[in-house]
């Protein structure tokens, strides 16, 4: 039996007790997903829904449910208070609902003080899980309600990638596709490296089923993810580049936007600007980390670029893709950042003017090299270049972000407008929101609108 025959054996199994579970109620049985973090955590959570969906739970909206699971991110230390919160919170319902069930996954718990922390302080906690063994839902929700023990399976890395398990998609327009797991750049910051394991590329076959099985199934966009997708291919027995794969994506019938994250600036090869600008469906919107502006301090992030060097970068991408939209992330004080530092990162942000960027107080993750080095930035000072910073990049963006008024561009419709319903919001081929006068019959669908008035970070359009 392979893997992914084992877990429908498990779904199957959960079903018929999640079915006895419910005659006794006499009522269905709903289970909630909650995700921090990034989009890899989002489309994991989509597996792991439609998990629960095909083992008989019903989607809640809320965590008023009867399986509540926590797909938690570990990024920045704030992320972990947060779901601590979150989890407090549900241990008052579940003191009234005994026969509800928690379940807690995803980066944070391949923190080994984290899982014990969970053990200690948490009891209530019914399956602990980590970020290599989300095809197992099944089989450990089973293991659960066989023993009535919390369940704990933690996997300091995997080789594996099981396809073919079911997946309950947020929209039915668009998807992520996984392309990659892991990452192995040890920016000197980052914790992902530990708990995301080692590089591992997918099968590019196994990428094309996906996505042509998801356009057959009315998908128009996809979304490719991994940790440094310029880096895609190079661990396979025949290596292929992220390029190669992008032009193959390309020829898939009724697939009409094709985008990417994370791209990491030193892999970003020529042969990709090049695709990019010829392609008809790869998005015009590039997201860039920066993180600093200081060539010392990347030095020290383990960075393996310059600031000359990314400036030279994104001058080129303009140059061929002029309609492009750049957008980052910035970290604020790296330990050892000093004054002068700051000010290169404040030099690139004018200069490059991106569309938006995500900015971030630097955070100390214990388990990372950067975490034992002694000249901490005092919080004031971080607090006071953060605050700069995010003023300078918001004034640019404005500005940027205004430079398609008066034309007409193709918004993909996503959703009714959650303020005002007389609106649809969408989104350009460059990431801007526009939100415009429609309504749901208008979902999906991928619409030439004028846009009239740029209001700092969107736009406000009328259906041509
Ligand atoms: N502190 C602050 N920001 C961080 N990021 C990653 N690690 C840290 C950290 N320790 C940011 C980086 C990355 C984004 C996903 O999160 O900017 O690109
Ligand atoms: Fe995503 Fe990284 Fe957060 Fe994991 S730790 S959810 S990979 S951002």
């Amino acid at each position: 039996m392979d893997e992914t025959e084992r877990q429908y054996y498990f779904i199957d199994a959960v079903r018929e007790q999640v079915h006895a579970l419910e005659q006794s109620l006499g009522r269905p049985l709903t289970y909630h997903v909650t995700t921090f973090g990034c989009q890899m955590n989002a489309r994991d959570s989509e597996k792991l829904a439609g998990i629960l969906e095909q083992a008989g739970y019903l989607p809640s909206e809320t965590e008023d449910a009867d399986f509540v699971l926590f797909n938690t991110c570990t990024v920045r230390e704030n992320a972990n208070q947060r779901m601590y919160g979150r989890l407090g919170a549900v241990h008052s319902r579940k003191k009234k609902h005994p026969q509800m069930l928690v379940a807690v996954c995803g980066c944070m718990m391949q923190e080994p003080d984290e899982v014990e922390t969970i053990r200690k302080k948490y009891r209530f906690v019914d399956i602990v899980f980590g970020t290599h063994n989300i095809y197992r839902l099944a089989e450990l929700l089973y293991k659960r309600l066989c023993t009535g023990e919390m369940v704990v399976d933690v996997w300091e890395d995997t080789d594996r990638i099981v396809e073919d398990l079911p997946n309950a998609r947020k929209y039915s327009f668009k998807s992520g596709v996984n392309i990659m797991f892991g990452c192995n750049n040890f920016c000197s910051y980052c914790i992902v490296p530990y708990v995301r394991g080692r590089e591992r590329s997918r099968d590019p076959k196994d990428i094309l089923r996906e996505i042509e099985r998801l356009s057959q199934d009315g998908v128009r966009e996809i979304m490719l993810l991994g940790q440094n997708v310029n880096s895609y291919g190079k661990t396979l027995k025949e290596p292929m580049t992220f390029a190669g794969l992008l032009r193959e994506i390309e020829a898939i019938d009724n697939i009409s936007r094709i985008r990417f994250m994370t791209s990491h600036p030193k892999d970003l090869s020529e042969e990709l600007i090049e695709v990019m600008r010829d392609s008809k469906k790869i998005c015009r919107h590039l997201h860039l980390p920066l993180q600093s502006g200081s060539s010392r301090i990347l030095k020290e992030m383990n960075r393996r670029y310059t600031k000359e060097g990314y400036l030279a970068l994104a001058e080129r991408i303009k140059k061929e893709i002029p309609d492009i939209s750049l957008t980052t992330d910035i970290i604020v004080g790296y330990p050892g950042e000093t004054e002068e530092d700051f000010q290169e990162t404040l030099d690139v942000v004018r200069r490059v003017r991106y569309d938006s960027a995500f900015t971030f107080l630097y955070s100390r993750r214990s388990g990372t090299p950067a975490a034992r080095m002694k000249d901490q930035v005092p919080e004031e000072v971080a607090h006071e270049r953060f605050d700069r910073l995010l003023k300078e990049v918001q004034d640019i963006s404005k500005e940027v972000c205004a430079r398609f008024e008066g034309q007409t561009m193709d918004v993909l419709v996503e959703e009714v407008n959650p303020q005002n319903p007389d609106l649809v919001s969408g989104k350009l081929s460059n990431n801007l929101t526009v939100h415009f006068p429609g309504d749901a019959s208008l979902i999906g669908r991928i619409l030439p609108v004028y846009l009239k008035e740029c209001h700092g970070f969107y736009y406000i359009g009328e259906l041509q």
